[in-house]
């Protein structure tokens, strides 16, 4: 089962950026260990701080992967093209935030992206992206 973790702008400063909001992991660190807990799932990771390679990026496997966890970050408040290319692809997408954005500012309470999403976790930390890829492999094992 192929599976793709998403990441946005400024996500690539995980563990630097903000830790009492973002933590003081770093994703990669944090990748290692999703790979290890699901190491029956081919589990690969793409990021960039540009809306158009994000979108290129949804293009190239949203025809062919089994799932795609993404966070947008910032986009995710502004993206109607994100938005747009979640709804066009047909592998399913679960949008996940690190931080309760319900529990901040007000433009944060706004995705463009959920409405076109499976589901979406929100709040749990890093762990957002373990639950997000856990309903991947319950769906596999499901099959
Ligand atoms: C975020 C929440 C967004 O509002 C913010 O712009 C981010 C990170 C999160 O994971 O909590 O960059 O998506």
């Amino acid at each position: 089962m192929k599976i793709l973790i998403v990441n946005g702008p400024n996500l690539n400063l995980l563990g630097r950026r903000e830790p009492d909001i973002y933590g003081s992991n770093s994703f990669e660190d944090y990748f290692q260990q999703l790979e290890n807990n699901f190491a029956e799932l081919d589990l690969t990771m793409f990021q960039s701080n540009h809306e158009g390679e994000l979108l290129d990026k949804l293009h190239e496997v949203g025809f062919s992967y089994d799932g795609i966890v993404i966070n947008a970050g910032a986009y995710t408040h502004t993206s109607v093209a994100i938005g747009d290319a979640i709804a066009a692809i047909s592998t399913p997408v679960v949008e996940v935030h690190i931080s309760n954005v319900h529990a901040r500012e007000a433009f944060r309470h706004h995705s463009y992206l959920s409405k076109h999403c499976a589901g979406v976790i929100v709040g749990f930390g890093l762990e957002s992206y373990r639950l997000a890829v856990q309903y991947f492999a319950n769906k596999s094992t499901s099959l």
